[in-house]
């Protein structure tokens, strides 16, 4: 069922960029200590789409407040396109996502509004189709899209204590689904239950150093060659051990 968070605000964080804070559930969209930063680290670059040729196909669990998105256009290389899919139970309001400038905030802010008035998928684009969004108002344990390959998957619900059912095996098995063979998942997580959620649905899973302050985040892949550049984590450790 689609809901709409009620008190959003948006706030700066460690890195002068924005990101919102839902002051009813407590939660920040993204690290307050720089959300670009995040974005950049965890999502854009860690999933290694610079080394791809474009067009780039994404998946994302959780539009929130359009960082990832409008950070991944800023990194296409010049006039390349984008095929950009977010998955999202409870969309903002447009207005709540007016710090990003230029056509990547527009097309945003464009899904979000027809997003609110039709209930429903919407599909969206910018510079003569160069840039698709397709906002998915489904929760992800729900989502399929027989013809989808993404080049990297950018898994970003809120935590695991905030929205455990985002997760789960299940959920991990949806990515798994929608992934080219080399494509890369990135997370800002570095749980162990996470981890292990993560080998349980079929993945390769590797740890790398986390941006700023934080100590660790997780990339998965089906293939161990594209996780190369990360340390490869044991899955008996994971799975039959009792890490
Ligand atoms: C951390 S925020 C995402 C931040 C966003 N990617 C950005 O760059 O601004 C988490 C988002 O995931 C959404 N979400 C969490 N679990 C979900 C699920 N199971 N299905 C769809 N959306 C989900 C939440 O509603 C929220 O908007």
């Amino acid at each position: 069922m689609i809901h709409r968070p009620e008190l959003i605000d948006i706030v700066e964080t460690g890195d002068g960029s924005k990101t919102l804070h839902d002051r009813h559930r407590d939660l920040h969209y993204r690290s307050t200590h720089g959300a670009r930063q995040e974005s950049d680290h965890v999502f854009v670059r860690g999933t290694r789409l610079h080394e791809r040729e474009p067009p780039w196909t994404i998946l994302e669990l959780g539009f929130g407040a359009a960082v990832n998105f409008t950070g991944t256009v800023a990194a296409l290389p010049d006039g390349a396109a984008l095929n950009y899919h977010a998955v999202e139970h409870a969309p903002v309001y447009a207005e709540n996502v007016d710090f990003h400038p230029g056509p990547a905030g527009d097309v945003a802010r464009e899904a979000l509004k027809q997003a609110e008035r039709s209930g429903q998928t919407v599909h969206c684009s910018a510079d003569d189709g160069r840039i698709e969004l397709s906002l998915h108002l489904v929760d992800w344990s729900t989502f399929r899209h027989p013809e989808l390959r993404a080049d990297a998957v950018y898994f970003d619900p809120f935590g695991p204590r905030s929205d455990p059912n985002s997760w789960t095996v299940e959920c991990f098995e949806v990515a798994r689904d929608h992934m080219s063979p080399e494509a890369i998942l990135g997370t800002y997580s570095a749980a162990s239950d996470v981890k292990r959620a993560m080998f349980h649905a079929g993945f390769n899973v590797a740890s790398a150093p986390g941006p700023g302050h934080k100590r660790e985040v997780t990339f998965a892949s089906l293939s161990q060659e594209a996780l190369a550049p990360y340390d490869l984590l044991s899955r008996e450790r994971y799975v039959e051990g009792n890490e």
